[in-house]
């Protein structure tokens, strides 16, 4: 089950009554304590991504609009990319484009039947013209969480740059861009950073240089006639988000203060619960559950003989249980899985407020279906 929690409400109700301006554009006072808390705030990120230069922190809309910028600013025709089977769209439609208007070529690898890539796949794969992969963190359908390290290591050897979509993970796995060999990583706010929506970014490792494909205002340097070069400005344009980067900013401290490990351990904790319950019930089939390590607190399931929309009705309607259901936008990973077949999956993503209450109302409204379900079958 998913809860919006708003825990940046007091950070961005603070924002607009006390420094509610555009900053970078003037220096009277407040417009400088603005400056201040997206400096402070591109601070953060890159410490938690153990980055170099809070200057390559870049904010951007969401994940989508920071994986596009990456994706077509390191992309030309005639390279090739690589990426996977568990891609979300925001990976896969750019790649596509590319690949359809653009003369890049792209190869898909295959995870295994525990939802995890191996790194050699990707490797074999690489090509004289290969200059990217791309790979997704923490799977937004099954929570796997890939060995990005081993295949940032393989990327390093053969010059091809690596890009991560940390959308699910940033926040709750630990990221260490120079331990893990990743060149950019991409975040979005609103998940696992505890942030609000309409705000991501990219942290671009040193020495990646990502092409303009927009250009705008910057707030420096007006007289330029191209946009700039140097980052953050770079990947930068116009007025930033800066409610959504004030609720970030108090999403990660919060996040300091409580422990990323301790809430990513306490979700877990949860997940096995809910997968030992589901995992009991006759007629109900889990993805890719059967070791937790190495997961986020995510898990995709179906009811056999019910479409997985069905289902999330019936827990919305009878049992006000909130669950999304679908392709979740991986629509590779469910053609994969041959859930495509059947319009995916029902998928429970935990948060650090659920309870274990929560997680033993699912797996008895997950029952009660199931039984109603077999019930009709015998008639
Ligand atoms: C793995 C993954 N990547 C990318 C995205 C896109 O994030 P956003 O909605 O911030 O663009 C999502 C969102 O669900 C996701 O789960």
């Amino acid at each position: 089950m998913e809860k919006l929690v708003y825990l940046d409400n007091g950070a961005m109700d603070q924002f607009f009554r006390n420094y509610g301006v555009n900053p970078g554009r003037s220096g009277y006072d407040l417009c400088m304590v603005a400056g201040s808390l997206l400096e402070e705030t591109r601070k953060l990120l890159t410490e938690l991504f153990n980055g170099t230069d809070p200057n390559r922190l870049i904010f951007a809309s969401n994940a989508s609009d920071a994986l596009n910028l990456a994706i077509f600013g390191l992309l030309k025709e005639g390279d090739h990319a690589v990426t996977s089977n568990l891609e979300h769209n925001s990976v896969l439609r750019p790649l596509f484009h590319l690949s359809r208007y653009n003369g890049v070529e792209v190869d898909y690898v295959a995870f295994d039947s525990q939802g995890f890539v191996d790194p050699k796949e990707f490797a074999q794969r690489f090509k004289k013209n290969t200059r990217l992969a791309v790979i997704n963190h923490g799977s937004n359908v099954i929570g796997t969480v890939q060995p990005v390290r081993e295949i940032g290591e393989l990327c390093r050897e053969h010059g091809v740059t690596l890009v991560v979509d940390a959308a699910q993970s940033a926040g709750r796995i630990p990221i260490d861009m120079a331990k893990m060999n990743i060149d950019v990583v991409a975040f979005t706010g609103h998940k696992s950073l505890m942030g609000p929506m309409g705000i991501g970014g990219l942290y671009v490792g040193d020495g990646v240089k990502i092409r303009h494909t927009r250009a705008g205002g910057t707030g420096v340097r007006s007289a330029v006639r191209t946009h700039l070069d140097e980052y953050p400005y770079r990947l930068e344009y116009g007025t930033p988000n800066l409610p959504g980067i004030a609720g970030l900013n108090a999403g990660v401290k919060w996040l300091q203060k409580e422990g990323m490990s301790k809430v990513h351990q306490r979700e877990i904790k949860l997940l096995r619960v809910l997968r030992n319950g589901l995992g009991k019930i006759g007629g109900v089939s889990l993805y890719c559950q059967d070791d937790l390590v190495n997961h986020v607190g995510i898990l995709a399931f179906n009811v056999d003989g019910l479409e997985a929309q069905d289902t999330g009705t019936m827990l919305d309607v009878d049992y006000n249980i909130a669950s999304r259901t679908g392709l979740h936008c991986a629509p590779r990973l469910h053609e994969q899985l041959g859930t495509d077949k059947i319009h995916g999956t029902v998928r429970l993503g935990l948060g650090p407020f659920n309870t274990v209450g929560d997680v033993e109302s699912v797996i008895c409204a997950v029952e009660d279906i199931a039984c109603v379900r077999k019930k009709k079958k015998k008639c």
